[in-house]
């Protein structure tokens, strides 16, 4: 039977060093300010804004949830990540995506000051990821990802980490910091469009799925011994559940766990360190913004 790896509990470490960052920064008159805008009304992104205003709120951060509704324009959001760009309390900014039609997410990303870009989807923090260069943001989820390797003591150094699933929020940037120096991971991405991804996959040391389809990755996907992780966070129907659905990864857990060495639960593995890596983003901000003294 596999080693469950606990987000939970990891997370609750992480807090534990950020609440001593947070209060010597207060003892210096310093408290980092996260504003997380939310267009329209996705159940979903609105659950995750609801968790990431409320730990803010805990750590004691100066938390702003702005809630803006499904018909908000594209000047209009710009306008409200403009003025988010000037308020100085403000730190740390994130929108929450996926957005309504009407808005041009690239667009609103490239608004936002690279220094307030907690969820490092900047252009600029982007090239300071592939560059290396540990000024920049890196997003919360690949950041929380390495994390819960690291914490688990898994061997990543040489291992082939296989990455399923490219996306700007999760595949791209975790692959880059997979295979960073000091880090050293073999990666390999696979997509929708592989050719032969079971083979790819069963070669795997350590096998991350992020694509967003429930129960993907079944027990043929895997070799014996594999480290998994489940980025998926996908709701479905469940009549027996009070909520009407319930919340599964994008693994197959029950047969993967058999083979597995180790693995991340749904809830309760990757989502708890991608909100902890979000406060320690804010408060790497707020250092930045304000080594030269803050207002
Ligand atoms: N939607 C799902 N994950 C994320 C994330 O990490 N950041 C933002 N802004 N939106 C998301």
């Amino acid at each position: 039977m596999s080693k469950l790896i606990d987000g939970r509990a990891i997370g609750e470490k992480v807090y534990v060093d950020l609440r001593h960052e947070i209060a010597e920064l207060k003892s210096r008159g310093l408290t980092p300010g996260l504003a997380v805008v939310l267009v329209g009304d996705n159940p979903a992104s609105r659950a995750y804004v609801r968790s990431k205003d409320k730990i803010s709120r805990e750590l004691g951060l100066h938390s702003v949830k702005l809630e803006l509704p499904a018909s908000t324009s594209q000047s209009e959001l710009l306008a409200r990540v403009e003025e988010l760009n000037r308020d100085p309390a403000i730190h740390g900014i994130l929108v929450q995506s996926p957005p309504p039609k009407q808005i041009d997410e690239a667009a609103i990303v490239r608004a936002l000051d690279p220094r307030k870009d907690v969820d490092g989807f900047h252009p600029l923090n982007v090239a300071k990821l592939a560059l290396e260069d540990p000024t920049g943001f890196v997003p919360c989820t690949p950041l929380g990802v390495l994390r819960l390797l690291r914490e688990s003591e898994i061997d990543i150094s040489g291992a082939h980490a296989v990455v399923l699933g490219r996306s700007m929020i999760v595949g791209k940037p975790l692959a880059l910091l997979l295979m960073q120096k000091g880090t050293d991971a073999t990666v390999t991405i696979v997509h929708s469009r592989t050719r032969d991804l079971s083979a790819i996959t069963r070669s795997a040391d350590i096998l991350i799925a992020a694509i967003g389809q429930p129960n993907f990755v079944k027990a043929a996907h895997v070799r014996e011994g594999v480290v998994i992780v489940d980025v998926g966070i996908n709701r479905v129907e469940d009549a027996t559940n009070e909520r009407g659905y319930r919340l599964v990864g994008d693994v197959a857990f029950d047969e993967v766990a058999e083979k597995a060495s180790s693995i991340t639960p749904v809830p309760g593995g990757v989502g708890p360190m991608t909100i902890a890596m979000l406060m320690s983003n804010t408060v790497k901000a707020c250092r930045g913004l304000c080594s030269g003294g803050c207002p």
